[in-house]
């Protein structure tokens, strides 16, 4: 094809959306970008600690992208394959330079480098951080260069519209794809060469999460079920730090605990002085008790695990579900720099965390698991080809899928601060892959009858329609808080085979009682009624993928800890879960594919646990607390 002819469609305006638009528009390509929300409303708008990267500063202490990609792997618990890891840690000094050449304040130390602070998962400091804004500050440069594009005719924006399905044409070639205007509720097919999915994560199908409520995985569900395939569904994220709130939970940084936070309890049990009464003897820091040497920043799905069991055995802040985050000790410099967390804590709660210590419980966070993508590997085995049309390319030709939706990088666990790395280095270094899969093709979209998009707007207008005509008795929204208080109390921290049964069961009834939705509203304007019930519709066969997952991923290895199968066992598990969607059956299929090693080997993730600390009693407590939960 001719390289002006191109047209590039990409989902999702987040830093991998618009790291994507970046590159692919510099290719000379015309790029739609498709939005929910306005493209600075993206969900990294949220994302606060930091960005991971060896840097001058961190080498003088010994750290380096090896290093980094060790930790990476070890952090997932070695279920991610390791030449995609190898690339992007390689490549994170890269980003940093380019990300501070494009004016993200990241902070200085006083000598003008670039400043770093501790975060989970690593005994350096090597996470580049604006404030406890990072995400913000990263993704409003990203859409500064993309407007630049759209300014000079390369990019047009598709703010405020709704991914619907893939076109995938008889040959299973991706060549566009049906969106929605969520003011006007128009339908309409796009053409494009390719199709970037770049549409983050799915924490919404747990009901509250640190995720804004539009990260519901309705779109990857889509996908999934026009026939791409899942990597790892199971593999969900607790971020163990959150301000519970009735509406959602909201994410208390990692940063604070970077910056010298403490996690702990009073000693004694049910306590409910004014923690600032509580004298430093009788406090309990469990955390640094228990990890001696990484304390409050071990990996996420373990602190979050041991807030969850202090809390079973009634330790928690007055025999509630809650533990303390302290920051008051730090000095006024530091609680500078986590103003915009501590801001946040105070709007919500009322209280001043700089005064007293926040109350905290862990929350479903992020995605490590996504739409299944493939790369190709570099002969050395260390990274990726570059430009290779097949880097992040889904099993369906044409569609690509980057950042938290692409499920490669993380494993097991993702560590803090790699997500921003992870979304900028799809963008940026799989961008000109999907350019290098374009300039390749015979036929193009172009190429394509009108009735192969045609089709496809009609199935998306029957869907609406039926919604609007089904007459039953069901509330969308109370449907979806069920599903997530089952997918939270049964599909997050703690698994286990009965459990995850009984929730599987449960989820073949909400398939029926979603056929008998009802809608209050069948306007034809902007129209949030129809479309949160049309995602919940998506969220239960994504929640399906999530759970089949879990039940026959017989062992624990990271996030993923099932109380009767508390080992890792890599004879059997050491593979990717790829789910598939059975259509005629309305079901999901596994089945497993080998992990590509080579690089590091897997070793035990103890992270220099002290067995002492975690005594029998508390250990026969913690059993005693699980069992009386089944
Ligand atoms: O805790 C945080 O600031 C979150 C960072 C991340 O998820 O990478």
């Amino acid at each position: 094809m001719s390289r002006n002819e191109s047209r590039i469609a990409i989902v999702g305006g987040g830093l991998a959306g618009l790291a994507a638009a970046m590159r692919i528009a510099e290719a000379g390509k015309q790029v739609d970008l498709f939005s929910l929300v306005p493209v600075r409303r993206s969900h990294s708008v949220c994302a606060q600690g930091g960005i991971n990267a060896a840097n001058e500063v961190a080498r003088q202490q010994g750290y380096s992208e090896w290093l980094h990609m060790d930790e990476t792997l070890y952090g997932g618990d070695f279920l991610a394959h390791q030449p995609p890891v190898c690339e992007m840690t390689a490549w994170a000094p890269k980003v940093i330079d380019l990300m501070d050449r494009m004016g993200v304040p990241f902070n200085r130390t006083p000598e003008g480098h670039r400043d770093l602070r501790l975060f989970g998962g690593s005994l350096y400091k090597r996470t580049h951080f604006a404030g406890a804004s990072t995400g913000q500050q990263l993704l409003y440069a990203l859409d500064e260069q993309v407007r630049r594009h759209a300014s000079e005719g390369r990019v047009n924006h598709y703010e405020h519209w709704e991914f619907l399905w893939p076109v995938i044409d008889d040959d299973g070639v991706c060549r566009g794809l049906v969106a929605q205007d969520l003011r006007t509720m128009q339908i309409r097919a796009f053409r494009a060469d390719a199709v970037v999915m770049a549409t983050g994560g799915c924490g919404t199908i747990f009901g509250k999460s640190t995720n804004s409520t539009i990260c519901n995985g309705a779109a990857a569900a889509r996908a999934y079920q026009a026939g791409v395939w899942l990597g790892n569904p199971e593999f969900i994220q607790v971020h163990p730090t959150a301000i519970p709130g009735q509406d959602k939970f909201r994410l208390m940084s990692e940063s604070a605990r970077g910056e010298g936070g403490r996690v702990w309890v009073p000693r004694k049990e049910g306590d409910t002085r004014d923690p600032r009464n509580i004298p430093e003897d009788e406090r309990w820091y469990f955390l640094e008790e228990k990890y001696p040497a990484y304390g409050n920043l071990v990996p996420r799905d373990i602190a979050t695990r041991e807030i969850f069991w202090v809390c079973q055995q009634g330790k928690g802040i007055g025999g509630e579900r809650m533990v303390y985050l302290d920051i008051t000790h730090l000095p006024d410099a530091t609680k500078k720099k986590l103003y915009a967390i501590l801001e946040i804590y105070e709007k919500f709660t009322g209280d001043d965390p700089r005064e007293t210590p926040m109350k905290i419980f862990p929350a479903v966070h992020y995605t490590m698991g996504g739409l299944y993508t493939r790369y190709e590997p570099r002969d050395d085995n260390q990274g990726m080809v570059q430009n290779a049309p097949g880097n992040m390319m889904t099993n369906v030709p044409g569609l690509y899928a980057f950042g938290e939706v692409n499920y490669q990088y993380h494993g097991a666990t993702r560590l803090g601060a790699n997500a921003l790395l992870n979304c900028i280095f799809d963008g940026i270094f799989c961008g000109p892959s999907v350019v290098s899969y374009v300039d390749n093709l015979e036929r193009g979209a172009a190429d394509q009858p009108q009735s192969l998009f045609d089709d496809t707007v009609k199935q998306e207008e029957v869907k609406v329609k039926e919604l609007f005509d089904a007459q039953g008795d069901e509330n969308p929204y109370l449907l979806h808080k069920e599903v997530g208080d089952w997918m939270t109390d049964y599909g997050t921290v703690i698994r286990e085979e009965n459990d995850l049964k009984k929730t599987i069961d449960r989820l073949q009834e909400w398939k029926q009682r979603f056929k008998r939705v009802k809608l209050v509203d069948t306007g034809d304007w902007s129209n949030t009624n129809m479309t949160y019930a049309r995602a919940l519709g998506d969220m239960i066969r994504y929640a399906e993928a999530i759970l089949l997952g879990a039940l026959e991923r017989r062992e624990s290895r990271g996030s993923h800890y099932r109380l009767d199968y508390p080992e890792r066992d890599d004879d059997k598990f050491l593979k990717t879960t790829i789910a598939r969607y059975n259509a005629a059956e309305d079901s999901t299929e596994l089945e497993y594919e080998e992990i590509r090693m080579g690089l590091v080997e897997p070793r035990q993730r103890t992270y220099g646990k002290v067995e002492a600390a975690d005594s029998k009693d508390d250990a026969q407590e913690r059993s005693g607390a699980e069992a009386a939960k089944t």
